[in-house]
Parts: structure tokens; sequence; C-alpha cells
């Protein structure tokens, strides 16, 4: 059975990731920076019979982040598929040259650095096997300009995909690390 953690994952696109991913038969880790509100979305899918493990996780916490990898390596013992879905403010009200960079800078603590702590912390457990995917825009915020994103987030994406696979491409013809955000 696949191990797959998905981050930001008590609503939305999360949320629907996990309903997905455990339908198909996978073991989800369904990380919530609020434990309650992971333990609430979690609780209808295990009843309906879904592999669901609700647990906390702040992307924007290594602390959180070390304990989640303490024990899905004691439950699990490896992880298969790594899910950066947590995200906030996405600030398209802003204009680079007059953004308020508080804004930014705590858009980017969860957006960029949070997926960025996430991958340096489980690809020792996604390692062999493993893949990484982001559903968030890693360097949403309009002070960034698309095509600074377009040029960094590769950057970002084949850093960890040499980290996480020798060679994702050859066996499947897919990188082991897929990012979808537009
Ligand atoms: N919606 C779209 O049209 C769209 C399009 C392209 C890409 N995306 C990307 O898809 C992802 C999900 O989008 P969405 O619309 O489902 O977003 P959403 O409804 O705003 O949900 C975001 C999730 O991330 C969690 N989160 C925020 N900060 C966190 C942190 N520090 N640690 C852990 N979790 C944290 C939130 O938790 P709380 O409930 O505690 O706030 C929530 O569960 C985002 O990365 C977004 O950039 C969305």
């Amino acid at each position: 059975m696949k191990v797959v953690l998905v981050t930001g994952a008590n609503r939305g696109i999360g949320l629907e990731v996990v309903r997905q991913l455990a339908s198909q038969g996978m073991q989800v880790v369904l990380g919530a920076r609020d434990p309650l509100k992971g333990e609430a979305a979690a609780q209808p899918l295990i009843q309906a019979g879904l592999s669901v493990f609700p647990h906390q996780l702040d992307v924007t916490d290594q602390d959180s982040i070390d304990r989640l990898r303490a024990e899905v390596a004691a439950q699990f013992g490896r992880l298969d598929i790594l899910v950066n879905n947590a995200a906030i403010l996405y600030d398209t009200w802003q204009q680079a040259t007059t953004a308020d960079l508080k804004v930014v800078h705590t858009g980017l603590e969860t957006n960029l650095f949070g997926a960025w702590r996430m991958c340096q912390a489980y690809v020792p457990l996604l390692r062999g096997s493993g893949w990484t995917m982001s559903s968030s825009r890693p360097l949403a915020s309009s002070s960034v300009s698309r095509e600074q994103r377009v040029a960094l987030s590769p950057q970002i994406t084949r850093a960890f995909t040499s980290a996480s696979r020798p060679d994702p491409s050859a066996a499947t013809g897919r990188p082991a690390s897929w990012n979808i955000w537009a």
C-alpha cells in the first residue's frame, strides 16, 4: 500500500486529494496545522473505511515537521508520495513595486520555505521510490514576477527531483517531482 502525505489537507484541494488517493487504496497522512480541524476532516473518511491518518503539521514550524516525520517513520517505515499543498496569502492585489514586504514574507514562509522544509525533511524517507508533488504556487506573490517564478521553481523542483530519485525519468518517462502550480 502506497503511503502518501498531504500538507494543508483539512480543507479545499488538499482534502479532496486525500479523499481521492485514499479511495484508490492508498494510506494517506492528512496534515493539518490545527489538529482538531484535521481530526474533523478525517473522521468521515475513516468512517467510510478509508485509510486516513490525521496528524498536526504546520509547515512553518520545523519541530512540527520533525514530529510528524518521526511518526511516519515509526508507523509506516517510509513515504512514497509527498504532496506539498499548504499555502496562504495569494496576494494578487499587490504590485511588485509597492508590495508590503511583511505580507510577501509571511506568504513565502509558508508557500516557498514551507514546501522546501518539507522536502528537506522527507526526502530521506522518499529516497529510492518516492515522489514529491506541489500543488502550491511556491513563489506565490505579485512581488515575484511570473518570469522569476517560472525560472526559479524548476530549479527548486530539479534539486529535489535529483535528491529523491537517482534516475527519475528513465523508467517511467515522468519526472519524480511534479509541480502543478500555474
Ligand atoms: N484554488 C485554486 O484555484 C488554486 C489554483 C492553483 C493552485 N492552487 C494551490 O492549491 C493549494 C490549495 O489551494 P486551496 O484553494 O485548497 O487553498 P485553501 O482552501 O486556502 O487551503 C489551504 C490549506 O493550507 C493550510 N495551511 C495554511 N498554512 C499552513 C501551514 N503553515 N501549515 C500547514 N497547513 C497550512 C490551510 O489550513 P487552515 O485551514 O488551518 O487555514 C488549508 O488547509 C494551494 O497551494 C494553492 O496555491 C489553488
